[in-house]
């Protein structure tokens, strides 16, 4: 056995080599430079020792490649670094297709990007058929597009539609699902993997040929038509000048599909230009910051207090969750998803089985065979009874948004509680120094403030009162990793981070509606800096109620005036979708849209319509920062952007200010303020971030 950094190299006795991925002092194998060069001189050798084949698989438990190493990307000063790094990737990903003899790319886990491009080299790949494999292509996700061979050669092997769905969204799919589009030519069970790899190389199996009407979609003729359904398709989500990487892959496929050479050519000048330009840098940055954000819930630091002995992990199996309303019903049903054994408690019956029925609708959409929808469904406990309080590790209290209901219900439980285990609220406005004085131990209540809906929206705030136990506030951020949420810890401050700021601009949002601009338009200038959302269907699907209730609570402590409109509707009953009508109407033939046009020329858009908005939304952020509910800039902007959608492309609010100048913003602030009076004060703290 050779010894490499980042390989294990065996040749066994049939004369096989096993070429095992093991990315020193990592967890994941990303394909780095360093690692590229040592593949690199691992290939003169195979090349000169001339194996029966060649098996690449991964040493590592959590899959086979994770993808290129995107920190190398941030360190690109120009485009002639960025051509040379993916040369580099190319080229040895056209060297193993070159090799003379069966080479096989044995998968486990992830296979993603240039993990999957290195797989496409190989001859045959072979994949464990387990819930846990995905392959996929995810470059666009971080504004650029496959420059490893991925855009040259995917199409080729399952045909045009089916590998630039997979590019242009960047879905990765799972073993069975690569098995069906031709990604895969086999896909087995674990115990059976290295069995499948040797009898390939073995006997290296007939390959079927690409269906015809797959064939035909890299026909020079079809090329045209199909991109340019694809560009509308594409157009319809992301806009060119936000998004430039799925044009440029879709126009670089319809030039030179099919011919190998100048695909890859063109993927490295696209790539090159692409890595450097501000999209793909924000989206690239922001995806370190989810990192961050996931590193938040890695490990426990030492408790101030007596209730944990020791710093590690926090041993998670079972969640109790009191209230099964459209929030607790949610987050019981997305922990017995994840994994965990889920009680939940309402006072009624009817609200409990509402909730397993909503639980089933999710389960099978997301985990699709019966077996698994009906494991989940017996992992999800209704308890009228409370009985799991005593067993649980975590118990989350999401009951009506009331005090002494709240504090009532602490009372009870908290003697029933292990000792330990953790108590968290999901209240959205009431401070947990208030909730905790009836608790004997008030420092053990913990926030987990998560958004609707639960199971589309990643962000969970952790909030912590200046009493409350820096560990538990480590072991909420554990739990919520532990189901696959991003925590991020702050302040027990009205509105707490993200619905501080999303409200003044909902709130401008309404405003400019009272003035008599149409909500399209007012939508409308919200999509074009990038919101995934305008502002009025957001008010309309998270519930006017619920916005007048936030809105309320932020006018109690802060100055914020909550416009009568908002009142007006809420009291007329148009509370927006849920009840038909809101700022539009929903009506039933139409499955939950609303009834709009787009804008018309002739609608009444002020020019200032988007910094109205906008600005406002940046000015709360700045007092946020001033005020420290939340540690840094950084965490302000990843919590903005995973709560609200934020345009990610701009990398977040406070990013967003230091690239287009704190000076210029704050100028257009005093404009405003001027005009629109007190709501455009600017924060006192914008003069020192110019
Ligand atoms: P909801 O009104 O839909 O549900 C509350 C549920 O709690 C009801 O089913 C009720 O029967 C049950 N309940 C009340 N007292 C109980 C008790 N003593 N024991 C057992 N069950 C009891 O309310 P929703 O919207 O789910 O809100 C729950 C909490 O989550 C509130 O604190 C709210 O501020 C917070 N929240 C709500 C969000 C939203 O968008 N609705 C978003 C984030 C947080």
């Amino acid at each position: 056995m050779a010894n490499y950094k980042h390989f294990q190299l065996e040749t066994d006795a049939q004369n096989i080599a096993w070429l095992s991925i093991d990315k020193a002092d990592a967890s994941t194998n990303a394909l780095s430079r360093e690692l590229v060069e040592e593949l690199e001189s691992i290939l003169d050798e195979l090349e000169s020792e001339r194996p029966k084949g060649l098996v690449i698989r991964s040493a590592k438990p959590s899959g086979f490649v994770a993808g290129a190493d995107i920190k190398e990307f941030t360190a690109i000063e120009n485009e002639a670094q960025a051509r040379e790094l993916i040369r580099r990737g190319q080229g040895v990903i056209n060297r193993i297709e070159r090799l003379r003899f069966t080479t096989v790319a044995l998968i486990h886990g992830f296979c993603l990007g240039g993990g999957l491009e290195l797989a496409l080299g190989c001859d045959y790949r072979i994949a464990e058929d387990g819930p846990k494999t995905r392959l996929g292509l995810p470059e666009v996700k971080l504004g650029i597009h496959p420059g490893f061979g991925g855009a040259a050669r995917l199409p080729q092997l399952i045909g045009a539609p089916a590998a630039m769905d997979m590019m242009l969204t960047g879905r990765s799919v799972s073993a069975s699902a690569a098995k069906r589009l031709g990604l895969l030519d086999f896909a087995v069970p674990d115990r059976h993997l290295e069995t499948a790899a040797r009898s390939v190389v073995q006997k290296p199996p007939h390959k079927k040929p690409l269906a015809w009407w797959k064939k035909l979609s890299n026909h020079p003729l079809v090329r045209p038509l199909l991109a340019k359904y694809l560009t509308k398709q594409v157009a319809a989500k992301a806009p060119r000048k936000h998004y430039p990487a799925p044009y440029a892959l879709i126009d670089l496929w319809a030039k030179h599909g099919g011919n190998k050479k100048a695909m890859l050519q063109g993927e490295e000048h696209s790539v090159a230009r692409l890595v450097l330009g501000d999209t793909a840098q924000n989206l690239i940055r922001v995806f370190f910051l989810q990192e961050r954000l996931k590193s938040l819930g890695a490990s426990r630091s030492v408790s101030s207090s007596e209730r944990n002995a020791s710093a590690g992990t926090f041993d998670i199996q079972r969640v109790h969750v009191i209230g099964g309303g459209v929030m607790g019903g949610d987050i019981a049903a997305w922990c017995a998803l994840r994994g965990l054994q889920v009680t939940v408690q309402d006072r009624q019956e009817a609200t409990l089985a509402r909730v397993i029925q909503r639980a089933a609708k999710l389960y099978k959409k997301k985990l699709k065979k019966p077996r698994l929808v009906q494991e989940a469904l017996d992992r999800l406990m209704p308890d009228i009874h409370g009985l799991g309080v005593a067993r649980a590790d975590v118990v989350i209290e999401a009951i009506f948004e009331d005090v002494e209901a709240k504090q009532n219900l602490y009372q009870e439980i908290e003697p029933q509680m292990k000792p330990g285990a953790l108590l968290a609220t999901n209240t959205s406005s009431i401070p947990l120094e208030v909730l905790s004085t009836c608790l004997a131990e008030p420092s053990r209540l913990v926030g987990v403030h998560f958004f609707n809906p639960v199971a589309m929206m990643q962000l969970v705030e952790i909030v912590n009162a200046p009493n409350t136990d820096p560990a538990v506030v480590d072991e909420a951020a554990m739990f919520t990793r532990r189901i696959d949420r991003l925590p991020l810890p702050v302040t027990s401050t009205p509105g707490f981070l993200v619905n501080r700021i999303l409200m003044p601009y909902l709130l401008e949002a309404v405003v400019l509606e009272s003035e008599g601009v149409s909500p399209k338009v007012i939508d409308q200038a919200a999509l074009d800096f990038g919101m995934p959302m305008g502002p009025i269907t957001l008010a309309d699907t998270v519930g006017l109620d619920i916005c007048l209730a936030v809105a309320e609570t932020l006018a109690r402590s802060m100055d914020v005036e909550v416009p009568a409109r908002l009142r007006s509707l809420v009291e007329s009953g148009r509370v927006g979708k849920k009840s038909g009508e809101g700022f539009y109407r929903y009506p039933a033939t139409k499955k939950g849209k609303p009834e709009m046009s787009k804008p018309g020329r002739g609608d009444y858009r002020p020019a200032d319509i988007q910094d109205r908005m906008i600005l406002r939304m940046l000015n709360e952020a700045v007092a946020c920062l001033r005020e420290g509910v939340v540690a840094d800039s950084d965490l302000l902007d990843v919590g903005i952007i995973f709560g609200t959608g934020f345009a990610p492309f701009r990398g977040g609010p406070m990013h967003y200010i230091e690239t287009t100048g704190a000076d210029v913003l704050l100028e257009k602030m005093r404009t405003m303020h001027k005009k629109y009076g007190e709501r455009f004060a600017p924060d006192e703290s914008w003069q020192q971030l110019g």
